[in-house]
C-alpha cells in the first residue's frame, strides 16, 4: 500500500488528484495539509480518517507518507519539493509549474540526488486521449518528421482557485510567479517539446495585459521557438471569446490538425479524422490523465519516466525563462539555459548542456 500525503487540498487535489489516486490500486490518502480551516473541514468530511494538517511542513516532517502530492500555489513549490527530500520522501508529486527559474530547478535537482527520490511535474495533458493519439500517429511515421508546430490556448479569463482560500492567485506574481505563460504555456511547452523531439534553440516572445484584471501579470503571450530542423508557435489568451485549444503540426509527408474534440490527419494513410467524445478543454480535472501520470512515475519500480519527466520539467523552465526575457526586451530571441541535472553526464553546471 503507498500512502499518500496531499500537500495543498484546493480545487485540483479535489476534484483531480484525489479522485486519480482512488482510482488505482494499493494508494491511501492518509494526510492532507492545507492553511485554510474551510478546506481541512471539507478533507475531513470527504477524506474520512485522514489526518489533517494546517502546515504543509508538519505534514512533510511529520506523517508517516511513502510519497506527497503537492498541489499548492506554483510560488510554493520549490520549498515544499526541498523539504520532502530532506525528509527522504521516495516519490515527490508536485503540480505545474514544478518550479519558477532554472536557478529553482538546480536546487530541486540538487536535493534530489541527495535523496534519491523520485520529483514528478505533473505533466497530465500529455495523458489525454487526443494528445496520446497524437503522439502515437507521430510515433507511427505518418506525417513524417515534424517540421512545425502551431498551438493555441484560449481561455476567457484566468480560472479561478477554491473560494476557501484566494480564487485570483494566479494574477498574484508571488503565488502564481507570472501569468499564462507559467500557467498554460507549461503544458503546452511540453506537448510541442516532445512532438518536435529536438532541444529548443531560440525563443521569441512578446506578452501584454488586456484585461486590467489580470494586472500585473500577462493575459496575452506570442512565443516562437525554433529547433535545429523545426519552429514552434504559439499563442496563449485569458481574454478570447470562449475556451479554445486547438494546433496544427506538420511534417515532411502530411498535417494533424488537432481540434478541442478531434484530430484530422491528413498523411500517408489518406485523410480521417478521429473524434473524441471528450473535448480536451472542458475543465481542468480529467482524473484519468492524473491516474495516468501517478501509474507511470510512482506506481512502478523503475525511475525511467520519473528521470524522463524530470528533464522535460527542466526543459520547460528552460524555455519559459527565455520567453519571458524575450517578452522584456520587445521579442529579442533568447537562447534557453537548460538546466544541467547534478550528476547528469553534463556535469553540475548551470548551463549549456541539454535537459
Ligand atoms: N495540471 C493541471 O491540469 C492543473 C489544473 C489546475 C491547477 N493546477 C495547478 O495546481 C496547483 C493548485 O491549483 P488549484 O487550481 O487547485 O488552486 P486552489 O486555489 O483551488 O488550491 C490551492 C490550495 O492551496 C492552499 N494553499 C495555499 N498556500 C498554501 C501553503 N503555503 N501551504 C499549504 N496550502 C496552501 C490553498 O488554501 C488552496 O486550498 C497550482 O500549481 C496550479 O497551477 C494544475
Amino acid at each position: 500500500m503507498r500512502r499518500i500525503g496531499l500537500v495543498g487540498f484546493g480545487s485540483i487535489a479535489e476534484h483531480g488528484h484525489l479522485p486519480a489516486w482512488r482510482s488505482l490500486e494499493d494508494v491511501d490518502i492518509v494526510a492532507v495539509a492545507d492553511i485554510s480551516g474551510a478546506r481541512l473541514e471539507h478533507a475531513r468530511r470527504i477524506v474520512p480518517g485522514v489526518a489533517v494538517y494546517d502546515s504543509p511542513a508538519d505534514l512533510i516532517e511529520r506523517a508517516d507518507v511513502d510519497g506527497v502530492d503537492i498541489c499548492t500555489p506554483p510560488g510554493t513549490h520549490v520549498n515544499l519539493i526541498i523539504a520532502a527530500c530532506k525528509r527522504g520522501i521516495a516519490d515527490i508529486v508536485c503540480e505545474k509549474p514544478l518550479v519558477l527559474s532554472e536557478e529553482e530547478y538546480l536546487a530541486v535537482a540538487r536535493a534530489r540526488r541527495v535523496s534519491g527520490s523520485r520529483v514528478i511535474s505533473v505533466n497530465n495533458w500529455a495523458h489525454s486521449g487526443l494528445n496520446r493519439m497524437v503522439r502515437r500517429t507521430l510515433a507511427a511515421g505518418a506525417i513524417g518528421r515534424v517540421r512545425e508546430v502551431t498551438l493555441r490556448v484560449g481561455r476567457t479569463d484566468i480560472a479561478l482557485g477554491n473560494a476557501g482560500w484566494n480564487p485570483r492567485w494566479r494574477t498574484d506574481v508571488q503565488h502564481a510567479g507570472g501569468g499564462i505563460i507559467l500557467d498554460h504555456g507549461w503544458h503546452q511547452l511540453y506537448l510541442l517539446m516532445g512532438w518536435i523531439g529536438e532541444p529548443v534553440q531560440m525563443v521569441s516572445a512578446t506578452t501584454r495585459t488586456v484585461d486590467a484584471r489580470h494586472l500585473p501579470v500577462e493575459d496575452e503571450a506570442i512565443i516562437d521557438m525554433r529547433f535545429p530542423a523545426a519552429s514552434g508557435h504559439m499563442e496563449l489568451s485569458w481574454t478570447a471569446g470562449g475556451r479554445e485549444n486547438d494546433g496544427v503540426i506538420r511534417g515532411t509527408r502530411g498535417t494533424i490538425t488537432t481540434f478541442d474534440d478531434r484530430i484530422e490527419i491528413d498523411g500517408d494513410g489518406g485523410q480521417r479524422a478521429v473524434p473524441f467524445g471528450d473535448r480536451v478543454s472542458r475543465s481542468s480535472y480529467h482524473p484519468e490523465w492524473f491516474a495516468a501520470v501517478f501509474r507511470h512515475t510512482v506506481l512502478v519500480k523503475s525511475t525511467c519516466e520519473a528521470d524522463r519527466n524530470f528533464a522535460e520539467a527542466g526543459a520547460v523552465i528552460g524555455t519559459i525563462r527565455a520567453a519571458y526575457r524575450s517578452a522584456s526586451t520587445d521579442g529579442a530571441p533568447f537562447p534557453p539555459v537548460f538546466p544541467a541535472i547534478p550528476g547528469d553526464d553534463h556535469g553540475d553546471s548551470d548551463g549549456g548542456g541539454t535537459a
